[in-house]
Parts: C-alpha cells; sequence; structure tokens
C-alpha cells in the first residue's frame, strides 16, 4: 500500500467516528484533506450533516467546494470532535510535532477548543522521541523576527526562516513569519513547550503537548488504535 493509501485508510476510519450534528474541526494537510473527503463522501452517501470549523484557508476551500456547511470559531467556539494529521507522533505520549504544512496556529487553537482530537497518520509519524525526524516550527511575528530568532537559538536550537518556493518568506493565514527550530531528540516536550512560549514575539510553536484524544495509525500490517496514557 502507498503512503497516501495508507493516509487515506486511517482518514476514513476517523471520519467514521463522525455523528449527525456534531460540530468538526478540520484539519489542514495532505492526510487530514483525505478526511474532508471522506466527509464529503459521508454526506453524499448517507446525508451527514455536520458543522466544520476549518484551520486553514486551503481546507476552508476544499470542504466548501464539498458543500460542508462552515462556521469560524468565534461562531462556534466548542467542537465536538477534531481530526488532523501530524509530522511527529510519540508513541509513549501520543504528543506531536504539527505545523510542516504551516497551519499550526489555527489548527491548536481550533484542536484545544474541541472535546476529542483525533490525529490521522501513515506509520512514518511514529517516533519513540519527539524531533527525531522533523524541526519544531515556531510561528513569530514579523516585527522585530531577527532578534526573535536570536531568542530562539539561545534556547539551544538552529533556527530557519521558512521560505517559499520563489525564495520568498513563507507568511501564514494569520500574516506571521514561521521558524523552523531544530532541537535535535526532546527529552521533556512540555517544558521546551513553555520555554518558546515564553520567548518575546513567539506566537505559538508546532508542540501539542497534552492535546491528542486518539491516534488513528494505518500501517502495512493493519489499523493501528492508539490513546494516551491516563
Ligand atoms: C499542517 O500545518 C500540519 O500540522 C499538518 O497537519 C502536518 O504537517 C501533517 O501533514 P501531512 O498529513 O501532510 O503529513
Amino acid at each position: 500500500m502507498s503512503l497516501d493509501a495508507l493516509k487515506k485508510e486511517a482518514a476514513i476510519q476517523a471520519v467514521a467516528q463522525i455523528k449527525n450534528g456534531m460540530i468538526v474541526g478540520l484539519g489542514t494537510g495532505s492526510t487530514a484533506f483525505h478526511a474532508v473527503n471522506a466527509i464529503g463522501d459521508r454526506m453524499k452517501a448517507e446525508g451527514l450533516s455536520i458543522i466544520g470549523v476549518p484551520t486553514s484557508s486551503r481546507t476552508a476551500d476544499q470542504a466548501r467546494g464539498l458543500g460542508i456547511t462552515l462556521a469560524s470559531l468565534e461562531d462556534r467556539p466548542s467542537l465536538d470532535l477534531a481530526i488532523d494529521g501530524a509530522d511527529e507522533i510519540e508513541l509513549s505520549t501520543l504528543n506531536l510535532i504539527k505545523g510542516a504544512g504551516g497551519a499550526l496556529l489555527q489548527e491548536k487553537l481550533v484542536e484545544v477548543s474541541a472535546a476529542r482530537l483525533i490525529i490521522i497518520a501513515d506509520e512514518t509519524k511514529k517516533v519513540d522521541k519527539l524531533g527525531a525526524r522533523f524541526a519544531i516550527p515556531v510561528e513569530v511575528v514579523r516585527f522585530g523576527w531577527k532578534s526573535t530568532f536570536g531568542r530562539l537559538e539561545a534556547l539551544g536550537c538552529q533556527p530557519t526562516l521558512r521560505l517559499r518556493a520563489d525564495g520568498e518568506p513563507f507568511v501564514t493565514d494569520e500574516q506571521h513569519f514561521l521558524l523552523d527550530c531544530q532541537f535535535g531528540l526532546i527529552d521533556d516536550a512540555a517544558r521546551l513547550a513553555d520555554a518558546i512560549k515564553g520567548i518575546t514575539g513567539v506566537i505559538e510553536h508546532g508542540l501539542f503537548i497534552g492535546m491528542t484524544s486518539q491516534a488513528i495509525v494505518a500501517t502495512s500490517s493493519g489499523i493501528e488504535n492508539l490513546f494516551p496514557p491516563a
């Protein structure tokens, strides 16, 4: 099975948990893309009716195209469920690194407002310790970003300003820059999350601590349902 087929399989399993009338956070990225399509499929096949709260302009466009009713987080501040992908899932905690797709701020705002967060992924996203493969994306205000860069560097990482394909800085939906901060393997992600958040100029970071209710990981030998430690 291709990685994309695994992502789709995990997405379908998560979307099967959606019930009629739910307010659902719609994630961003290549895995969440399949979840949004699967919601569209259930709407067509069974008349499923939900309200979606998108986590990016990209996802909003996709959902609108499928006829999914959308609301903003201001209109629907409490969600029943959110479904999203992740860049890394730490197996012992289900803490995450997210934001390779650039949508971490809206994702975190929506997902922290959901009663349950289901993470969907292919098997390559599982790690024993966060930081194994991905840098932590940190969303920073553009004003004075170089001094924020320096303060992040002083925490012991190597930050890189994220660029678009044309070499210009990537600008998030909320009009900020992203600094991808390579810390290497992270021993205490909760402590690091607090330290990053304490830096002036930082808006948010891609460490999602204690937020995952369930991870559905599609592997070549079947679906794994993972739950956080009690
Ligand atoms: C978007 O900003 C990210 O947080 C994505 O949810 C994450 O990068 C996973 O994306 P893929 O499903 O494309 O791997």
